[in-house]
């Protein structure tokens, strides 16, 4: 029997083949976006946090949320006759989840993304995702992660003006070099530990690592490498993207959604914090042995020493 209209047109909503994994402020929103302008892909727009903050609403919840949640909205509406502020407080919700538990409708051909930089850095995400499929390809963009703190820091400090010094939250004793390691915008840039533990359940081979430094300086090289791995054709290339003078970063010559160029918004490449550089090496000198691992694991030099 020939399916029905609907699946013709739209497709069907699938749980996802590939997902940006992390790092945060490793470039994942850059890659995500760049991957998406590809016709072989379809990807979820905002962060689901699932297997980290959501995974007890369900595969299903994960795969369709906005659906199950337009039915769950009426039906308390119709049923109940919700009060105006339950009603209120419903919809806030329902658009909430529309936005969370979203994924795209996709055609077979067509692989689905979705990206969450914390799931990296999360414990029991590499066991939950190998629990929805053990084939899931996984992506991780790294940075050096002194910068990555950094990074991770001026963005924190946007939302939160009154935060004390990088260096105080940095550092346990800064005179001694101790650094705070349970300070998460420290604790992300530790790479080999957080891989160690995705490798009890994936393959190596299953994890495709990319260079936010070269997503920046070569994005379609990047991408090249993205596409290969996902088992695209490479259709992304450099005829897509253009280097932005005044945004200094790369952007898309021609985006899914319409015919404009565009590049990522004011939150991606802010100006960073003025760090000192005593700071910054200390830094750098406690990363070095975590970097050396890192490299050894994955079987590449990021040169970030
Ligand atoms: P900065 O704002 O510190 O420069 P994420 O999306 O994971 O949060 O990463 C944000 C980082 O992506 C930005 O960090 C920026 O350096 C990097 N990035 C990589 N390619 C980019 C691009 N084409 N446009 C803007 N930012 C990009």
């Amino acid at each position: 029997p020939s399916p029905p209209m609907g699946n013709l047109k739209f497709g069907n909503k699938k749980l996802p083949n590939a997902i940006i994994v992390g790092v945060k402020k490793g470039g994942t929103r850059a890659v995500l976006e760049f991957i998406r302008i590809h016709p072989d892909v379809r990807a979820a727009g905002t962060e689901t946090h699932f297997f980290d903050r959501n995974y007890d609403r369900g595969l299903e919840w994960y795969r369709k949320g906005y659906e199950l949640c337009l039915l769950v909205w009426i039906y308390r509406i119709a049923i109940y006759q919700s009060s105006p502020n339950n009603k209120k407080r419903m919809f806030t919700l329902c658009f909430h989840l529309s936005f969370r538990g979203l994924m795209p409708r996709t055609l077979e051909s067509q692989i689905t993304m979705e990206k969450t930089p914390s799931y990296f850095v999360t414990k029991e995400t590499p066991h939950r995702i190998s629990v929805m499929s053990r084939n899931t390809k996984l992506i991780v963009v790294v940075r050096n992660p002194v910068t990555r703190a950094i990074s991770d820091y001026t963005q924190t400090l946007t939302k939160s003006p009154d935060l004390p010094s990088f260096q105080d939250l940095a550092f346990r004793n800064q005179s001694l070099g101790i650094v705070d390691t349970s300070w998460n915008a420290i604790r992300i840039g530790l790479y080999a530990l957080h891989l160690e533990n995705w490798l009890r359940y994936f393959p190596l081979a299953q994890i495709h690592f990319v260079s936010g430094e070269r997503l920046i300086t070569d994005p379609a090289g990047e991408l090249a490498r993205v596409q290969d791995f996902l088992g695209l054709k490479r259709i992304v290339t450099d005829k897509h993207f253009y280097f932005n003078r005044t945004k200094g970063f790369p952007c898309l010559k021609k985006p899914e959604s319409s015919g404009s160029p565009r590049c990522l918004g004011k939150s991606k490449g802010r100006t960073h914090v003025q760090i000192d550089r005593d700071a910054i090496e200390q830094l750098r000198d406690f990363y070095r042995p975590y970097n050396i691992k890192f490299y050894e694991m994955v079987g590449h030099d990021f040169k970030w020493e």
